[in-house]
C-alpha cells in the first residue's frame, strides 16, 4: 500500500511521461521512444492507483487485468493495417461505454450519496456531463467502426431537420439534468437513464450524418471525445491523473482533427454537426481524353531514362503490401544515381501516417519521405512520377471541378510532373467514390494489376 502523498507523486510522472510521450509520436525517429514513454507511464498509473489505500480487491483487479492484457495484445498482433482505423474506433467506443458505467457507478455509491450540498450538486453535475459525453462517444464510435469495416453505408444518411433535432434533444437532456440534480437519493435514475438513452441516439445520429470522406476525421474527433469522457470520469473517480491523461487526449485529439480538416478543405465546425462530405455525388466534370495503358517492359525504359523519379502511395500499397517491393526498386534506382522521393498526402491511406508507418516497416529512410507541400513545388521538374495504389489523393478534380464532393482539398498534383505511371487493378474509384480526370490526362498511363505484382515485376526487369 503506498501513500496519497506517494501516489500523487507518481501520477505526476506517469502525466510528465503521458506529455513526453505525445510529444515522441510528432516524428517518426522519436515515435517508438514516445511508444515506450506511454507504456512506462500506463504500467505506473495502474500500479500506483492498484496500489492505493482505498483499493480493495487486488487479486480480482490483477485477473482483470491480466485477460484484458492478454485480449489486447491478441488482437494488436492479429489487425491488419489496413483494418487499424476500425480497431481506433472501437476501442474509443470502450472508453465511451467505460465513462457511462463509472458515471452510473459513481452515482450509486454510497460515499458519493453521503454527499450534501454544493459537493453532490458538482458530483452529479459531475456524472450527468460524464455519461452523456461517453454516451455519444460510446454508439458514435460503434457507428463509426461499422462505417470504416463496410458493415454501414459509407454514405451520408441524412434527414431533413436534423439540427433541429439534435438540438431539441440536447435542450431536453439539459432539462433532465436540472431535475436530476435536483432529485434526492438515487430517485434521479430515471431521469439519467432516460438522458443515457437520447445520448446513445445522438451518437448515431452524428455520426450516421457523416459520409465516407470525411471519416477521418470522425475517427480523430471521436478520440478527442473519448478523451473528455476520461477527463470527466476522472472528475466523478477525483482522480488527477485521469483527468489530466483525458484532456491530453482530448485536446491532442481536437488539434489532429482540426489539422485533418484544413488537409481535406472541410469546415471543423460542419464535421463535428454532421452531414457534409457526402460520397453519393461524382461532381459534374465530364471525362476528357482517352485513357492509355502501358506494360511492365516500357515501365522498366521509362524508370532507365527518368533521372527525378516521384513515388505517391495510396491506400492500395497498403493493400498490396507493396512497401517492401518497393524499396528494393528505390535502392536499385538510387544505385543508379537517380533522385527518388516518397511524396505523402496527409489523408493517404486510412489514418493518419499510414503511409510512413508503412515505409517505416520496410526501412525507408525517413530524408526521401517528403510531405505534399514538400513535393508539389518541385513537381515541374519531376520526370516520372509513380501513383502506387492512390487516387483521390491526386485527383485535379479537388482543384478544378467545383461541383466534386472533394473540391477544395489540397491533393499532390502529379499531372504537373512530365509523365505520369498509375499502378492500380483496374478503372475503380477510390475511397470518395468518384471519378478520377488524372487517368485521362495525356502524359497518364495506366499499369493495371496488384501494386505488389507489378512492383514484382518491375524489379525483374529493372
Ligand atoms: P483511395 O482514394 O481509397 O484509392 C485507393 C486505390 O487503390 C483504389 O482506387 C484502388 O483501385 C487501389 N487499390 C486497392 N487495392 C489495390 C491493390 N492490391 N493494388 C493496387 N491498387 C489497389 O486511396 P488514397 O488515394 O490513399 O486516398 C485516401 C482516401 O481515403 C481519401 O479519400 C481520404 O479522405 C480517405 N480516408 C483517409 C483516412 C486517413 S486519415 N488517411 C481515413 C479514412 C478515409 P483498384 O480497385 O482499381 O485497384
Amino acid at each position: 500500500m503506498i501513500s496519497i502523498g506517494l501516489q500523487t507523486a507518481a501520477y505526476l510522472v506517469a502525466a510528465i511521461l503521458f506529455i513526453l510521450s505525445l510529444g515522441g509520436l510528432s516524428s517518426q525517429e522519436s515515435a517508438k521512444r514516445g511508444v515506450l514513454f506511454g507504456m512506462a507511464g500506463m504500467f505506473i498509473a495502474i500500479a500506483s492507483t492498484m496500489l492505493g489505500d482505498h483499493v480493495q480487491g487486488h487479486l480480482y483487479l490483477l485477473i482483470a487485468i491480466a485477460i484484458a492484457s492478454v485480449i489486447g495484445i491478441i488482437v494488436a498482433r492479429r489487425v491488419q493495417m489496413t483494418a487499424m482505423p476500425q480497431l481506433v474506433a472501437i476501442l474509443h467506443s470502450f472508453v465511451g461505454l467505460a465513462a457511462v458505467l463509472v458515471g452510473y457507478g459513481s452515482y450509486i455509491d454510497p460515499h458519493a450519496q453521503a454527499l450534501t450540498g454544493s459537493e453532490r450538486l458538482i458530483h452529479l453535475i459531475e456524472i450527468f456531463v460524464g455519461v452523456f459525453i461517453g454516451a455519444v462517444t460510446f454508439t458514435g464510435s460503434v457507428v463509426a467502426w461499422g462505417k470504416l469495416d463496410g458493415k454501414i453505408t459509407g454514405k451520408a444518411i441524412q434527414y431533413k431537420g436534423r439540427h433541429l433535432v439534435n438540438i431539441v434533444l440536447v435542450l431536453i437532456s439539459i432539462a433532465l439534468g436540472i431535475l436530476f440534480a435536483r432529485a434526492s437519493g438515487v430517485s434521479g435514475m430515471n431521469y439519467l437513464m432516460l438522458m443515457t438513452a437520447i445520448a446513445l441516439f445522438i451518437g448515431v445520429m452524428l455520426v450516421m450524418a457523416i459520409g465516407g470522406a470525411d471519416m477521418p476525421v470522425v475517427v480523430s474527433m471521436l478520440n478527442s471525445y473519448s478523451g473528455w469522457a476520461a477527463a470527466a470520469a476522472g472528475f466523478m473517480l477525483g482522480n488527477d491523473l485521469l483527468i489530466v491523461t483525458g484532456a491530453l487526449v482530448g485536446s491532442s485529439g481536437a488539434i489532429l482533427s482540426i489539422i485533418m480538416c484544413e488537409a481535406m478543405n472541410r469546415s471543423f465546425l460542419s464535421v463535428i454537426f454532421g452531414g457534409f462530405g457526402n460520397t453519393s455525388g461524382s461532381g459534374s466534370q465530364q471525362m476528357e481524353g482517352e485513357v492509355t495503358a502501358t506494360n511492365y517492359h516500357e515501365m522498366a525504359d521509362m524508370l532507365h531514362q527518368a533521372q527525378n523519379i516521384l513515388i505517391v502511395p495510396g491506400y492500395g500499397m497498403a493493400v498490396a503490401k507493396a512497401q517492401y517491393p518497393i524499396y528494393e526498386l528505390v535502392k536499385k534506382l538510387q544505385k543508379d544515381g537517380k533522385k527518388v522521393t516518397f511524396g505523402i498526402h496527409p489523408v493517404a491511406g486510412r489514418l493518419p501516417g499510414h503511409m510512413n508507418v508503412l515505409l517505416a516497416e520496410a526501412n525507408v529512410p525517413y530524408d526521401i519521405v517528403l510531405e505534399m507541400d514538400e513535393v508539389n513545388p518541385e513537381m515541374k521538374d519531376t520526370d516520372l512520377v509513380m501513383v502506387i495504389g492512390a487516387n483521390d489523393i491526386v485527383n485535379p478534380a479537388a482543384l478544378e471541378d467545383e461541383a466534386s464532393p472533394i473540391y477544395g482539398m489540397p491533393v499532390i498534383e502529379v499531372w504537373r510532373a512530365k509523365k505520369v505511371i498509375v499502378m492500380k487493378r483496374s478503372m475503380a474509384t477510390g475511397y470518395a467514390g468518384i471519378q478520377n480526370p488524372l487517368f485521362y490526362k495525356e502524359n497518364t498511363d495506366m499499369l493495371y494489376g496488384d501494386a505488389k505484382h507489378s512492383v514484382d515485376e518491375l524489379n525483374k526487369l529493372y
